[in-house]
């Protein structure tokens, strides 16, 4: 084998602050289907949401060492609250290519509006950055206006399970509802665990709302940027199925179950890790 195919054949990171980042990881799957994986929900840390700059910064930071212990290939932050705190000090620190998941949300925002008039739900921390809002702009015309929304609720609901609950139902119809009134007819749904939380949303919203989650696109950039660094897809060997490992700050069994049930499939390996080591 010579170095670049060992180096082509390396996983690819994945980290979220919990389980919100196998939305993405899903999508990867999809798209990339012969890629290894290591995936890392910081679930015992979650949420990264209602934390300061600086504590996203931290727990970003030792997500990713952790995930480079792993020799990974390239880097994919699947948490729009990581993405919009620390994309800056991961890529300066990590050495290889690194992905996040702001800048494809809001370029599909920007082709889908008919109307001009955009949604945007993150976490508090998300939200007030304002990272989202100055994507979106930039991408669009004057005259398209931007509605934010923080919907922290939605992540303990999807942490917990509750994709589509009552409680689910009526957290949303209560979040959402100024941004029905607003009439956008675009919905970002700027955190990778809201699209746990799809179904939900979608009625809350009704069916002529577009609901943009930036996974497909960002599967779509992971592939292009590891075409352009030279370690694409690897040479398919005879018999090979890809491995994805995962890794949480919690409880694994936890992890195993519920990550199984949003994928529908058995997760086969699942590890706790003391993240606070790293
Ligand atoms: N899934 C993450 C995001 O995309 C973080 C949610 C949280 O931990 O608050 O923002």
């Amino acid at each position: 084998m010579t170095p670049d195919d060992a180096s082509s054949r390396a996983p690819i990171g994945i980290f979220d602050s919990g389980l919100g980042g196998l939305t993405v990881l899903q999508e990867i799957e999809r798209q990339l289907p012969d890629e290894d994986t290591v995936y890392f929900g910081d679930s015992g840390r979650a949420p990264y949401g209602t934390k300061s700059h600086d504590t996203i910064v931290k727990f970003a930071l030792q997500d990713m060492r952790f995930l480079l212990e792993h020799r990974i290939k390239a880097l994919v932050i699947a948490c729009n609250t990581a993405s919009a705190h620390a994309f800056d000090e991961i890529r300066a620190e990590a050495g290889i290519p690194v992905l996040e998941v702001i800048g494809p949300g809001a370029m599909a925002a920007a082709q889908a509006t008919r109307n001009g008039r955009i949604g945007i739900i993150g976490t508090q921390a998300t939200v007030d950055s304002g990272v989202y809002l100055r994507a979106v702009e930039t991408l669009t015309p004057l005259g398209v206006v931007i509605h934010q929304q923080a919907c922290p609720l939605f992540v303990g609901l999807a942490e917990e399970g509750w994709w589509e609950n009552d409680i689910a139902r009526r957290v949303a119809v209560e979040y959402l509802a100024p941004l029905r009134k607003a009439g956008i007819d675009t919905l970002v749904l700027g955190c990778t665990h809201y699209p746990l939380l799809k179904k939900v949303i979608s009625e809350a919203m009704g069916p002529s709302v577009a609901l943009i989650d930036s996974a497909t696109e960002v599967a779509r950039a992971t592939r292009s940027r590891l075409a352009l660094a030279g370690l694409g897809e690897p040479p398919r060997v005879e018999g090979h199925t890809a491995r994805h490992v995962f890794y949480t700050s919690d409880s694994a069994e936890r992890f195993r179950q519920l990550g199984g049930a949003f994928l529908r499939k058995e997760i086969a390996e699942a590890h706790k890790v003391e993240i606070e080591r790293f």
